[in-house]
């Protein structure tokens, strides 16, 4: 684009160019002296930086540059460079009159006379700072998409180790209980157990299915919560009978030891699924009898608070250690203690608690020191 000179008298150059030159508006072109002072001047260059040719004519060019450059003396080694070279290009940070910076590609041509004596420079200057924007922003962009294919792919490798995981664990969990049912089972098939003895073998076998049965309820209830969704039933319910339900339940199982059970004087209703609910306080009771194997009570308190209702399950076992508080909820996070060697489980029961509770609005809290036994406490909105 031209427009009519009306910014800079042109000197040295030849007429008609001088005055093309003057008119340019979309390029800054202006005249370096030697030492880098400024002796043109165009409309481009007034746009682009601000400046009218009266401002800044006599001026070092210095003055466009951030302050830091200026500080490294980087004007002056372009200079050096187009002196040895014959030009120096580059894309960058300039400043203008108003302090704002633009991102410029400059262009600094050595110009000699006819001996090879150094004239000044030739600066041609453009401002690329919509072009850098867009290039910045498209690059945040695929930098953006990258991130997101990268957690895809991570996700789908945690996802396959998480399966490997899963197979091998309930394939392990699964042959206890196998064995166990298919030993009895050899022994009723060949007579050598005492008739007197049956009931109670088909208790231990009862047991035995029982176990067999919760962990593929938990593998089930893991896939249904990876889809997202599980479906959830919204029942009316009084946690207390619940609780009760449960303790009743796990009495055969806690070879005579205490379990109470304290439901207070108040109606505890909460909304909700109350299979799902029932399962996680029988979760928390489980690890309670489990985790406390030289015994003591189990204590099962169910109350409200506010606009809360809770169940608190508490025992006297080995409590957990602060650093492994982390992984307690998480899935598989079987708690790398020596206990656990010997005592089975799939790390599946805490984790699938918490999910359940928080996608009913509520949580579950854990009070546990070692050697001090534990308290965990699944909170649900109250409805009353
Ligand atoms: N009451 C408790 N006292 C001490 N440690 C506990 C207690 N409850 C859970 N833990 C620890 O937390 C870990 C995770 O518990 P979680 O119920 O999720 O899994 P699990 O009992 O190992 O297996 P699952 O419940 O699937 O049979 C356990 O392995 C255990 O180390
Ligand atoms: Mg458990």
């Amino acid at each position: 684009m031209l427009r009519k000179s009306n910014t800079t008298e042109p000197r040295d150059l030849g007429d008609q160019f001088a005055l093309l030159v003057s008119g340019v508006v979309d390029y800054g072109i202006f005249m370096l002296d030697p030492t880098g002072v400024i002796v043109t001047w165009n409309e481009g260059a007034q746009r682009i930086k601000g400046y009218a040719a009266d401002e800044i004519i006599g001026r070092h060019f210095s003055v466009f540059y951030p302050a830091e450059a200026v500080r490294n003396r980087k004007p002056d080694w372009e200079l050096e460079v187009a002196k040895r070279e014959g030009r120096y290009e580059e894309e960058g940070w300039r400043i203008r009159k108003d302090g704002t910076r633009f991102w410029a590609n400059v262009i600094i041509t050595a110009l000699r006379d006819e001996s090879g004596r150094l004239r000044g420079f030739g600066k041609v200057t453009r401002d690329l700072s919509e072009r850098h924007a867009e290039e910045v922003h498209r690059s945040a962009e695929r930098e953006r998409e990258a991130m997101l294919l990268r957690a895809h792919a991570e996700r789908m490798a945690e996802l396959e180790r998480t399966k490997t995981h899963f197979l091998n664990l309930a394939s392990h969990e699964l042959r206890g209980p196998l064995t166990v049912i298919r030993g009895y089972n050899s022994m009723l098939a060949d007579g050598s157990i005492p008739p007197a003895q049956i009931p109670a073998v088909s208790r231990l076998l009862e047991i035995k299915l029982a176990q067999m049965d919760r962990l593929v309820e938990q593998m089930l209830e893991t896939a249904r919560l990876e889809d997202d969704a599980p479906e959830l039933a919204d029942e009316t319910f009084d946690l207390r009978l619940v609780a009760q339900e449960q303790i009743d339940v796990f009495r055969p199982l806690a070879e005579g030891r205490l379990l109470l059970m304290d439901g207070g004087d108040l109606d505890v209703v909460v909304r909700g699924d109350r299979l799902r609910i029932a399962t996680i306080v029988a979760n928390l009771i489980d690890n309670a009898l489990k985790y406390s194997p030289q015994g003591g009570e189990v204590h099962c308190r169910v109350g409200r608070r506010e606009s809360q209702a809770y169940v608190t399950v508490r025992d006297a076992g080995l409590g957990i250690a602060a650093e492994h508080m982390p992984r307690l909820f998480t899935r598989f996070g079987r708690l790398p203690t020596d206990e656990n060697v010997t005592i089975p489980g799939t790390g599946l029961g805490l984790f699938l608690c918490k999910e359940i509770a928080a996608r009913h609005g509520g949580d579950i809290t854990v009070v546990s020191a070692p050697g001090m036994g534990s308290e965990f406490t699944l909170v649900l909105p109250s409805t009353i």
